[in-house]
């Protein structure tokens, strides 16, 4: 399970300071698809990072199976993120000096896979990068560089996948792609994904939907197609 207590970002702004989360609270079950909307600014991002325990906040607690994210030092927190979560930042970064195949290749040799070339090149397959193995990131378009941070993202068969604007600058064939994807490490892996998105189709494609507007949640509720997928129901008893 994934549970955020009151958690607060504040920045400083001159003297005073500037509150990007304010008491956000909600708590997210081993197995769900969830999906962060907002508006541009709203601290999607900011959430996101604070989950995966890439930074700390101001105040409030993340817990993650039970581990206090905000109580561990930047090491423990770095190898939990290294055993649990896979992330797929807003700005893919990818490593310049290495190929496709490398960038995805390298988390799987940090773990000791013995497998780990053929293992990415098989990712890199399946989001359709078969024929840009050897690609550095400068050759690559901007979708293409995105789904290689997705494939590197899956690398560690992540239990919580977190995922900024996942789908951003595909076309619809590709997007539909990363998102089957993402459902098969959802339904298959019982992976958590979190994603965070302005697409609201696909917003509505999770099964919960949690809306920021200035740092507060706002909204909290199950997506249209996980209350279509309910059964109907069933009238006095
Ligand atoms: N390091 C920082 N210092 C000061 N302010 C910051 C910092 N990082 C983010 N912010 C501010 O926090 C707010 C939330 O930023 P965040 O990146 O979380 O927004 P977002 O919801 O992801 O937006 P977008 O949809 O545009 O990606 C913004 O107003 C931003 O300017
Ligand atoms: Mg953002």
């Amino acid at each position: 399970m994934l549970a955020a207590r009151d958690l607060t970002k504040e920045y400083q702004s001159g003297t005073s300071a500037l509150a990007v989360l304010k008491d956000v609270t909600f708590e997210i079950p081993q197995g769900a698809f969830v999906a962060i909307v907002g508006p541009s600014g709203s601290g999607k991002t900011t959430l996101l990072g604070l989950l995966a325990g890439l930074d700390l906040p101001s105040r409030g607690t993340v817990l993650l199976d039970g581990a206090d994210l905000t109580r561990l030092d930047e090491d423990a927190r770095a190898r939990l993120r290294g055993e649990k979560v896979g992330f797929i930042f807003q700005s893919f970064q990818l490593i310049p000096t290495l190929t496709a195949l490398e960038n995805v290749q390298v988390p799987l040799e940090l773990r000791g896979d013995a497998d780990a070339a053929p293992r990415a090149r098989d990712l890199l397959q399946r989001v359709g990068l078969g024929d840009r193995l050897g690609h550095f990131p400068n050759q690559l378009s901007g979708g293409e560089q995105q789904r290689v941070a997705i494939a590197r993202a899956f690398a560690n068969q992540p239990r919580i996948l977190f995922a900024d604007e996942p789908t951003g600058n595909l076309d619809g064939t590709t997007g539909d792609r990363i998102v089957a994807l993402l459902d098969q490490l959802n339904r298959e892996s019982g992976a958590t994904v979190v994603i965070v998105t302005h697409d609201l189709t696909l917003a509505e494609h999770a099964q919960r939907v949690i809306r920021l507007k200035d740092g507060v949640v706002v909204e909290d509720r199950p997506s249209r197609s996980a209350v279509s997928a309910a059964p109907a129901p069933t009238g006095a008893a």
